[in-house]
């Protein structure tokens, strides 16, 4: 957890202080103050552009004159005018990484806060993701988590928000860097009720039987070739007026992708425990919004089944028939996301919502057009689309829009049923997965988030390691903040 400190950084008790020094305007009042006591230390550095304040650059000051603590650890924020939540949270992430490479105490952060304060809470949420790594089955550890952590100028609710939100994201990593003998629909679900307990949110969960009930079968031709049964999961945030319509969070929980008969080839099947990133977004967001205590009705839901190939596996050519009635041709296997959300969408129209997200890791298509780095976002209405663009740009977390043209409706045409679950061969295949979503949402608002490319990173990032890399919590904290009483 990260306390706050009002100590000064030149006398305060830590065994490193972290500050910052722009890229443009150079150093911060913090970095200043070290500069002054060390007669210029920093400055030198800077002038022989030993220190270039470019992004996530750190540069580690041992014993420098006029500082208590033994270590000063510079890290680079870009330029000042782009200095925004999405910074605050890498670079502080970055120092974070750096400190936690070894055993430490306490650790106290002088990092900029924006002009009111506004980028503080991401900086602490950061400084908790950083020192989190994936090696959690190995002997001897990469990271270690600091001892203490205080940050300089921080308000009570910045501190709050900043370590709960932080704690969510690390719950968001852990559940996907944890493998897939451990994370299956089952194990996923009970984890899910022992956390709704802690943090006081209703959770309903579904079983086979009550799937069978539901009708669910487009979710459940997708789980017949496991032995591991499928579970959906709900969550419900009641922050709100009792009148006032839900948020509706959809996550796809595939515990672990092996592409069922359409068998995925052994290298991209590697990483498919990454599969549930989805549900463990939707359950960290509800989890953190809940301990924010936001004035606002949320719901999570999530579709859990492990796609496996066997004797009792769905077929290509299958038909499937959806909870909504609509009738689906089963051409691969592998565009099993869609069989699953398909159901969960419709379970979530039953609980009139004013307005949905779904976050999954659809397509490879969409990593092929946007990169591992980016999002694919995909709606049926505009202005809600605008709105979610709006948050994830507020906290820095790349998200771009793809078209949805009513001609790609024809990419998902059947001969024999209403539908079928792939697009026209290579062809624009995230949006056919979109505009197969689509038909899945009635008429209310709706954003189909393509996570496939950033929700798992395959190599480390200057300010995190690889592997779950909780992205869009905070978009999805964000969003219900922004509808926080409406
Ligand atoms: N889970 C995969 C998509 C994926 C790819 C996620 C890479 C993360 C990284 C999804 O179920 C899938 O297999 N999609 C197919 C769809 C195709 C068969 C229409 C794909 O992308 O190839
Ligand atoms: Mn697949
Ligand atoms: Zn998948």
């Amino acid at each position: 957890m990260v306390t706050s400190t009002q100590q000064n950084i030149l006398t305060v008790d830590a065994e490193a202080v972290v500050v910052g020094v722009f890229s443009d305007s150079g150093m911060t009042n913090p970095a200043m103050a070290i500069d002054r006591a060390g007669g210029g230390l920093l400055a030198r550095l800077i002038e022989s552009k030993e220190v270039a304040g470019k992004p996530y650059e750190l540069t580690s000051l041992w014993s420098p004159p006029g500082l208590k603590a033994p270590l000063a650890l510079v890290v680079g924020l870009g330029e000042q005018a782009r200095f925004d939540q999405g910074m605050a949270y890498r670079a502080a992430a970055a120092a974070a990484r750096q400190l936690a490479g070894r055993q430490r105490g306490r650790v106290a952060f002088y990092l900029p806060g924006g002009p009111n304060g506004e980028f503080t809470a991401s900086g602490i949420s950061g400084a908790l993701v950083g020192c989190q790594g994936q090696d959690l089955y190995r002997a001897e550890k990469k990271r270690h988590p600091i001892g203490e952590i205080a940050w300089a100028e921080a308000s009570d609710a910045a501190l709050a928000a900043g370590n709960i939100i932080g704690e969510n994201i690390n719950l968001a990593r852990l559940l996907v860097n944890e493998p897939p003998q451990e994370i299956f629909p089952a194990s996923f679900t009970a984890r899910a009720a022992e956390i709704a307990q802690e943090c006081g949110l209703e959770i309903e969960i579904w079983d086979q039987d009550r799937l069978e009930r539901e009708r669910c079968g487009s979710l459940l031709a997708v789980a017949q070739g496991s032995v591991r049964p499928p579970r959906l999961v709900m969550l419900r945030h009641s922050g709100g007026r009792p009148d006032q319509r839900p948020l509706a969070f959809i996550g796809k929980g595939v515990t672990f992708d092996s592409g069922g008969l359409s068998l995925k080839p052994s290298d991209s099947m590697k990483t498919m425990k990454c599969d549930m990133a989805g549900a463990a977004t939707v359950l960290a967001a509800l989890t953190a919004i809940s301990r924010l205590k936001l004035p606002v009705n949320v719901v999570g839901i999530a579709g859990l089944v492990e796609n496996m190939p066997s004797g009792s596996a769905m077929k290509l050519g299958d038909v499937l028939t959806a909870r909504n009635g609509k009738t689906i041709e089963v051409q691969n296997t592998d565009a099993e996301g869609r069989l699953v959300l398909a159901d969960v969408l419709d379970v979530a129209l039953g609980l009139k919502p004013s307005k949905m997200v779904d976050l999954a890791t659809l397509t490879g298509a969409c990593v092929v057009a946007l990169g591992v780095d980016v999002a694919g976002a995909m709606t049926n209405r505009q202005a809600w689309c605008d709105e979610v663009l709006a948050a994830a740009r507020t906290c820095g977390e790349p998200l771009w829009q793809l078209p949805m043209f009513a001609e790609y409706r024809d990419d998902i045409r059947s001969e024999v049923a209403d539908i079928r679950n792939t697009g026209d061969g290579r062809w624009a295949g995230a949006i056919a997965g979109g505009k197969f979503l689509e038909e899945f949402v009635g008429d209310v608002p709706w954003v189909h988030l393509d996570i496939a490319g950033p929700a798992f990173y395959d190599k480390p990032k200057p300010w995190l390691d690889a592997g779950g890399s909780g992205m869009f919590v905070r978009t999805l904290v964000e969003l219900a903040r922004t509808h926080s009483g409406n």
